[in-house]
């Protein structure tokens, strides 16, 4: 089968398009025809090899932590009825992943992909759909009534953010570039902070219960928006340290994204449902992953870039 691999780590030349082996699914595994993968932030990072004390890999190494696409075969220990389902699913980040043919995934990761969108799209979901599924349910507990700022949120987690926050009925502030503003707009952000012109902190002029951080910060500005949160209130972030104040009962969470099958099944009835929607901004064939993690490097992507396999 087709699949573009790394066998050394460096930037993004790395990534070769190679004929490698088809794998077999083991026992509780599926086998996967994939339909489309994405671009992560972090997938650059692994294979540029500075997160090897986090994730490591045997080399040569396929990409790819996200997956949509139809089972074709499974393993022992698997109910055989999987096999023709459409799926998405989060998949293991130290494993093989879905920059390929076909992929096989543990079983118990899988949910039935959504149906009102094209399956290559649906790779978008899993990875950044269950990251602000994590940080705003199990790290902030976002309520009805709750102001909610979004920092970062013209990416790809920040549309979801952004839709789950309003569906748990918080007032959603977020911050976005022009390029972004009328995603993160049609997401439901109830106020827009363009931080190109006013930084966010200038511009947040009262105060939020719960602030989810999904940009590299400085420790300092960081600190900053966490003393414009109410007191009980939770600074989230995904990337800068979040540290707390406990004088006040201010949590600091930091976000490590797991995969979870049953959070995906709810982000996938949200999907069904339309109460979110997918941000696909690029797609690009799989032969094009080396432009597009050099895009990502630059900051050159918005919203969820899909990686095309089979349509
Ligand atoms: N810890 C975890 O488990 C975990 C999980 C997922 C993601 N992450 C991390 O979380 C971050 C967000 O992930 P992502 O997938 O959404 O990334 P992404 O898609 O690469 O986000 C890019 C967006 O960031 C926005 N941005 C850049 N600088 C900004 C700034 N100074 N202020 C506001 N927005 C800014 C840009 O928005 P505009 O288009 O509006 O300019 C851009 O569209 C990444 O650093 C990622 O590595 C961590």
């Amino acid at each position: 089968m087709k699949a573009i691999r790394f066998t050394t780590y460096g930037d993004p030349s790395v990534l070769e398009l190679a004929e490698v082996q088809k794998p077999i699914p083991h026992s509780g595994e599926a086998l996967i025809r994939v339909a489309a993968t994405t671009f992560n932030p972090v997938d650059a990072a692994i294979r540029a090899g500075v997160l090897q004390q986090q994730f490591p890999l045997t080399l040569p190494h396929i990409p790819g932590i996200d997956v949509s696409g139809v089972v074709t075969a499974v393993g022992a220990d698997v109910d055989r009825s999987l096999v023709g389902s459409s799926v998405v699913a989060f998949l293991p980040m130290a494993a093989n992943g879905a920059a390929a043919e076909y992929v096989t995934a543990p079983a118990n990761l899988l949910a039935t992909a959504p149906v009102p969108v094209p399956l290559s799209d649906a790779a978008a979901l899993p990875s950044s759909g269950l990251t602000a599924w994590q940080a705003l349910i199990d790290h902030a507990g976002v309520y009805a009534g709750s102001r909610v700022l979004v920092n970062g949120a013209g990416g790809g987690v920040g549309g979801f953010t952004i839709g789950l926050a309003k569906h748990l009925g918080a007032h959603v502030i977020a911050t976005a570039s022009p390029r972004s503003s009328d995603a993160v707009r049609a997401a439901g952000a109830d106020e827009i902070i363009d931080y190109t012109r006013i930084p966010v902190i200038d511009a947040l002029t009262e105060p939020v219960d719960f602030v989810v951080n999904l940009v590299r910060t400085s420790p300092a500005e960081l600190a900053a928006l966490r003393d414009r949160i109410t007191d009980r209130g939770a600074l989230v972030s995904t990337t800068t340290p979040a540290v707390a104040d406990a004088s006040r009962n201010v949590r600091g969470e930091n976000v490590f994204v797991r995969s979870d099958a049953q959070q995906l099944r709810n982000l996938v009835s949200l999907l069904d449902r339309g109460v979110l929607r997918l941000d696909v901004s690029a797609r690009y064939p799989l032969a094009e992953l080396p432009q597009v993690h050099a895009l990502g490097e630059r900051g050159q992507l918005r919203g969820k870039t899909v990686v095309q396999i089979a349509v």
